[in-house]
């Protein structure tokens, strides 16, 4: 298959940009079935951009509970947002942080926290030559340390009772096993839990760093056996029983009067269903989210996308954002233009252009064989595209 962007490339198809699939290799994918987090759970990635693993989390857990992406490079979690809203996710939020100061803050908070750690990334060799030219003795060192460090943090994000995944995509048992032997040393309050039969999936190296014989329990993908790159987990469950006091999906609502009835109002007009409203939260920027989290638990933190990004406010109006139509169904909006995948009127829509079109004035969500792409606003016999400029092609 190309990697290029033409009609064909898997990337650049509309289906792509409707949210239908993510590009992601299979031995990836298995952090989401090893973690396994259900609808309604708390659960945190801790190193989450580009969002490959998020946007699994997120389907697996049919957008319901508390799914917080972390990323505490900040360039990188712009196109995590994206592709969280290209997914269609709703509840989830994009954090720009460190690890310690997630860790000072929500001690305990999460029934599952995922660690798919920065690491030499010599199961990815054959794909990424910057890989291969940085890879020394050195780097393997540097990242079982860091690695340690994001360990010690993660531990303490888990709730008593929950499950903490750490991932590489590495073969180098100084940082596998050897970061999960140290953890398992310091952390006796944590144990290995069992990993199902996966295709592909074997077990642990423990005799390459003369690590306890239980390491046997962690997982390896082998490029040359398993279904795709080189790929290592454990699961680790935090002994003991949850709290009964664990905080509870936020419904309330943060949003003055006049712009909630302004918000009802407009979305009354552009929706078949009632708009949101548990969980709404109006921002410094006059935009609109669904939080799934009390505003009060995440003050002060380094928020890039404090929920689903609804709507915003702008000179007395309120306008849909992307992230609503990206979430929705043809059936949830009054007026919807239904486009064919081969429609040349498609490539117009990503190109921000306009077609004729009678019928009602207002928004309308252009969808490509019922998956939908985003809004245009008709007007004056014109459907003139809406489509976000950062994302025009
Ligand atoms: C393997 S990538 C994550 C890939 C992502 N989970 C996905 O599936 O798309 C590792 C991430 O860890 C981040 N990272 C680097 N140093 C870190 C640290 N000290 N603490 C937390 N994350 C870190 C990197 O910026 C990078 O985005």
């Amino acid at each position: 298959m190309s990697n290029k962007r033409t009609a064909f490339a898997v990337g650049a198809h509309p289906y792509h940009t409707a949210g239908v699939y993510y590009i992601q290799d299979p031995s990836a994918m298995a952090a989401g079935v090893l973690l396994d987090p259900q609808p309604g759970e708390w659960v945190l990635d801790l190193a989450a951009a580009p969002g490959g693993k998020a946007t699994h989390l997120a389907a697996r857990m049919e957008n319901q509970g508390v799914l917080i992406a972390n990323e505490v490079n900040r360039r990188r979690t712009s196109v995590l947002a994206m592709n969280l809203e290209r997914l269609g996710v709703t509840h989830a939020m994009v954090f720009n942080e460190t690890p310690e100061r997630l860790a000072a803050r929500w001690g305990g908070l999460f029934d599952a926290v995922l660690v798919d750690a920065p690491c030499s990334g010599e199961g990815t060799f054959c794909r990424d030559s910057a890989a291969v030219r940085d890879w020394s003795l050195a780097t393997v060192q540097g990242n079982a340390h860091r690695q340690r460090g994001i360990m010690e943090q993660a531990a303490a994000l888990v709730r008593p009772g929950g499950r903490l995944l750490y991932g590489t995509c590495t073969f180098a048992p100084e940082e596998d096993e050897g970061v999960i032997a140290a953890f398992l040393a310091s952390r006796a309050d944590f144990e290995l839990a069992p990993l199902p039969a996966l295709p592909g999936l074997s077990g642990g190296r423990p005799e390459w760093i003369g690590a306890p014989e239980t390491l046997r329990g962690v997982g390896r993908f082998w490029p040359h056996t398993g279904p795709g790159h080189g790929h290592f987990y454990a699961l680790l469950r935090r002994r003991g029983e949850p709290d009964d006091d664990l905080p509870e999906r936020w419904t309330g609502a943060a949003i003055p009067g006049r712009v909630l009835q302004l918000y009802r109002r407009t979305l009354r007009e552009v929706l078949a269903v009632e708009a949101p409203e548990a969980g709404l939260y109006l921002d410094g920027n006059d935009d609109i989210y669904v939080t799934p989290m009390d505003p009060k638990l995440w003050a002060g933190l380094h928020v890039l996308r404090p929920g689903w990004w609804i709507a915003s406010q702008r000179h007395g109006k309120i306008n849909p954002n992307h992230a609503l139509a990206a979430a929705l169904r043809p059936a949830e909006v009054q007026e919807v233009c239904d486009l064919a995948v081969d429609d040349p009127l498609v490539e117009q829509f990503f190109r921000g252009s306009f077609w004729e079109d009678a019928g009602p004035a207002g928004f309308v969500l252009v969808t490509v064989d019922g998956f939908p792409l985003g809004w245009a606003k008709r007007g004056e016999g014109r459907l003139r595209s809406r489509y976000p400029v950062h994302l025009r092609r």
